[in-house]
């Protein structure tokens, strides 16, 4: 079977398709060509009986046959309809309402990136974002947490491979924003500090209420004279601008190696209304924890312990957003699937 066979087979089905005049020709065509005796199919058929270079070549030129042929087909179909519409019957309501374009908004987790950082910026916060491959010591050993110290496990940490810095040690994918505040700390070098902090964090989880990759947004205050009851005060303010003034926050007594002392904040379930439900299970969402930032940490971000104090909450940005009034989110991985049809509804 040589190509030149194969190429006038082409030529002469696609010239027969030109010049056909109806329906019923362009049908008798494709039956002769490409049915299932068609000339085409039956040379197809003969592809697996030949020499293995052969099968290549001609295989090729035989489907490059049937995609030509096949196309000339679809193109005389349209143009017999094109012909059959008679354009004078035709006509056009100018008055008909036209199509709207269809008009995005940005993503729930930038929106309420954007209205964490408002409420904070009003009370004299600076914004910042700070590396999200970060080094081991501002993730977990400049936070008092040396290396293998078990609280270091709650963290279900990301290592890179084969990244590692003589002073700082290995790379990871931060997950949490607490690196954020011995950046600071060494970044202005001395308080007043007012940092927020908003970036991606990673762990090795996936649930109703945990993402792979999630945001956290870090609240750092630093200078003279800087109590619990700071906190409580931020804590308190940013729960009434976010979250309105019926919705319940608690705080419970915690652990962390970077504050003492440490607490955990506590938000109303909006779905349940506090009952319990499957994503709060008992009528509270933990938001994240906070306390008083630990004298080692201020040592080891470069500031005087003994002259200055200072605060610390980290909490997750997708939970204060599924806890917020009137949004009834009960998976959180949602909210990274890019479904648009859940996407649109906000
Ligand atoms: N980094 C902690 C976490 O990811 C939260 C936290 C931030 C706790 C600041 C105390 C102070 O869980």
């Amino acid at each position: 079977m040589e190509s030149n066979r194969i190429q006038n087979l082409k030529n002469q089905a696609i010239s027969s398709i030109l010049e056909a005049q109806s329906d019923e020709e362009l049908e008798e065509l494709r039956i002769a060509y490409l049915g299932r005796k068609g000339r085409i199919t039956q040379l197809l058929k003969e592809i697996p009986s030949l020499s293995p270079s052969e099968r290549k070549e001609i295989g090729q030129l035989a489907n490059d046959a049937k995609n030509a042929i096949e196309q000339a087909l679809a193109d005389s179909k349209r143009a017999q309809v094109a012909k059959e519409i008679d354009i004078d019957k035709e006509w056009l309501d100018v008055t008909a309402p036209g199509k709207r374009p269809s008009v995005g908004h940005l993503h729930l987790v930038t929106e309420a990136i954007q209205e964490i950082t408002t409420i904070f910026e009003k009370i004299g916060f600076t914004r910042v974002a700070y590396p999200e491959v970060e080094w081991d010591w501002y993730a977990f050993e400049g936070l008092n947490m040396p290396e293998n110290h078990p609280a270091r496990d709650e963290w279900e940490t990301l290592y890179i491979d084969h990244l590692e810095n003589k002073k700082y040690g290995h790379a990871v994918l931060t997950p949490h924003t607490s690196s954020g505040q011995l950046r600071e700390m060494k970044r202005l070098g001395k308080p007043p500090i007012r940092m927020l902090n908003i970036a991606k964090c990673y762990r090795r989880q996936s649930d109703v209420s945990h993402a792979p990759m999630f945001y956290q947004f870090e609240g750092l205050v630093i200078d003279k004279g800087i109590n619990i009851t700071h906190l409580k005060g931020t804590l308190d303010y940013f729960a009434k601008q976010y979250f309105g003034p019926n919705r319940k926050t608690r705080i419970r007594p915690f652990h962390f190696q970077f504050t003492e002392p440490s607490i955990e904040v506590d938000v109303s379930c909006d779905i349940c209304q506090g009952k319990g439900c499957r994503l709060c299970k008992q009528g509270w969402l933990e938001l994240g924890g906070a306390g008083m930032v630990h004298p080692i940490v201020l040592k080891n971000g470069g500031i005087d312990p003994e002259k200055y104090t200072g605060f610390a909450f980290g909490w997750g940005v997708e939970r204060v957003l599924m806890m917020k009034a009137g949004l009834k989110i009960d998976d959180l991985r949602l909210l990274y699937t890019n479904d648009l049809r859940f996407l649109k509804q906000f």
